[in-house]
């Protein structure tokens, strides 16, 4: 994984109707907390140790990047007894704070390094973040929040050069809940002068993670988990490097979840953690879904037929936009007509085509989704778009008859950790190919 790329980009995915699925799978650590986590250890010098660190080549792009500004990672095994894998990392102090254009514009967690940067050097030279395409994912609410604690920009379609003298508390009220955002402006504020409070934070189960290591480092941060947090700054001279274990994936706890809602059987879904899932496992228990669940994680039951139910994205508490492709696939095949509603990004439906080449009925009016629910889906040929859109076709394929194939599925590795593996090893029909 070191040398930042999983495999080959013209890898198809081919899943056959497969069900009923058995069996444990291992949940690994969360895409959108370690790749922040990685982001501030920037902060402080020394040597930290992330554990549970998906393999993933998200992660492999960003350990690039930090390389790039001057970090040294290295990957290790997990040890025995655990799951994902250690990335220990040294921030000697020598960072320049420029992240070459080609790897920034690859991941939308590139603009996590501007507060950190900033925040620490008074200087960040980087390409604007790439990512999924959902149609516009601006960037105005990171920069007004930096700008409010004293910083500096200059944007150009290449990218953003900012600087400050000093970085000051200030209070930051965001319009919308921005994960990114939220991040960028606490990592800033954790070594601002002063006290900066944030409202209207978004307060995601990765953003709780990443106060927790922020905290364990010295940092002063109050109101975790809520939409306000208040920081106070501290020299980042007082800042301790330490070893944190990443928290594990919702999303990709929610992907087993979906396989045996639309396949039947019986699975756990070991490390799972309900309390991070909480509506989505509400929502899905109003499909039929029957869910056991305990400190270690969630053992989960199919219904014979799902049940249709409407579902809308919300920030955290509410369901996340990154469960809706799963959603949607699983709606294809119920009881009835659900309707969709998509509150986060106007472009996230560019799945729907792809699902609808598998014979679902999914009709589109503005921001939802209706679906009607389909006796059977049939195979076909099919693309993955992005990340979640991607597992929800390989998902979708094991419910339908006859043989699927997916394309581009270096979008899925992106943010999954051995998807075929671990459907594979619950009894489904799924395999990787390399073309000829
Ligand atoms: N927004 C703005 N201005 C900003 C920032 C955000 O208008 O300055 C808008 C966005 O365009 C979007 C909404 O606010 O409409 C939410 O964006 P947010 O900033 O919360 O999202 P993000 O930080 O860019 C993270 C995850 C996404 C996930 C969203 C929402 C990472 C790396 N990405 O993105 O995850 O969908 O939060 O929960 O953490 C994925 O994992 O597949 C993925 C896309």
């Amino acid at each position: 994984m070191s040398d930042g790329s999983l495999s080959p980009a013209s890898d198809v995915i081919v899943a056959a109707n497969s069900g009923p699925l058995s069996g444990e799978v291992v949940v690994p650590g969360a895409k959108n907390s370690v790749l922040k986590l990685m982001a501030a250890t920037l902060l402080a010098d020394g040597q930290y140790t992330l554990t549970n660190v998906p393999v993933i080549e998200d992660v492999a792009i960003m350990s690039d990047l930090l390389r790039a500004v001057g970090l040294h990672i290295q990957v290790e095994p997990a040890r025995p007894g655990e799951v994902g894998q250690h990335l220990v990392i040294n921030n000697s102090g020598a960072i320049t704070p420029v992240a070459p254009l080609e790897l920034a514009d690859r991941i939308r967690s590139s603009v996590n390094l501007v507060g950190p940067l900033l925040g620490r050097f008074g200087h960040v030279d980087i390409a604007l973040p790439g990512g999924d395409d959902f149609g516009g994912r601006p960037i105005d609410m990171h920069l007004r929040g930096l700008e409010a604690l004293g910083a500096e920009f200059e944007v150009t379609p290449e990218g953003i050069v900012g600087r400050c003298s000093t970085l000051v508390g200030a209070h930051v009220d965001f319009d919308f809940p921005s994960v990114g955002a939220t991040e960028n402006v606490l990592m800033a504020a954790v070594v601002a002068n002063g006290v900066t409070t944030i409202t209207n934070a978004a307060r995601e189960p990765e953003i709780v993670d990443l106060c927790t290591m922020l905290r364990k480092m010295g940092c002063r941060i109050e109101g975790m988990g809520t939409s306000t947090l208040t920081i106070t700054g501290v020299l980042p001279g007082t800042l301790q490097p330490v070893t944190h274990e990443v928290v594990t994936d919702r999303v990709q706890a929610a992907t087993y979840i979906a396989a045996v809602g639309m396949c039947g059987g019986t699975i756990r879904v070991s490390r799972a953690n309900a309390q991070h899932m909480g509506m989505m496992l509400t929502r899905f228990t109003d499909m039929g879904l029957v869910f056991d669940i305990d400190d270690e994680g969630i053992t989960v039951t199919a219904p014979s037929v799902l049940t249709s139910v409407d579902v809308s994205t919300l920030p955290y508490p509410g369901v996340a936009t990154d469960y809706k492709p799963l959603v949607v696939a699983m709606l294809s095949i119920a009881r009835g007509a659900g309707i969709v509603t998509e509150n986060l990004y106007p472009g996230r439906f560019r799945y729907v085509e792809e699902l609808r080449k598998l014979g679902a009925d999914i009709g589109i009016d503005g921001h939802h989704a209706i679906v009607r629910g389909v006796p059977h889906l049939h195979g076909a040929s099919v693309v993955a778009p992005d990340i979640r859109a991607g597992a929800a076709l390989v998902v979708a394929g094991l419910a339908a008859s006859g043989i699927t194939e997916i394309g581009d599925v270096f979008h899925i590795d992106r943010g999954y950790e051995d998807l075929v593996g671990r459907l594979s090893a619950l009894g489904a029909s799924v395999s990787r190919i390399q073309p000829q």
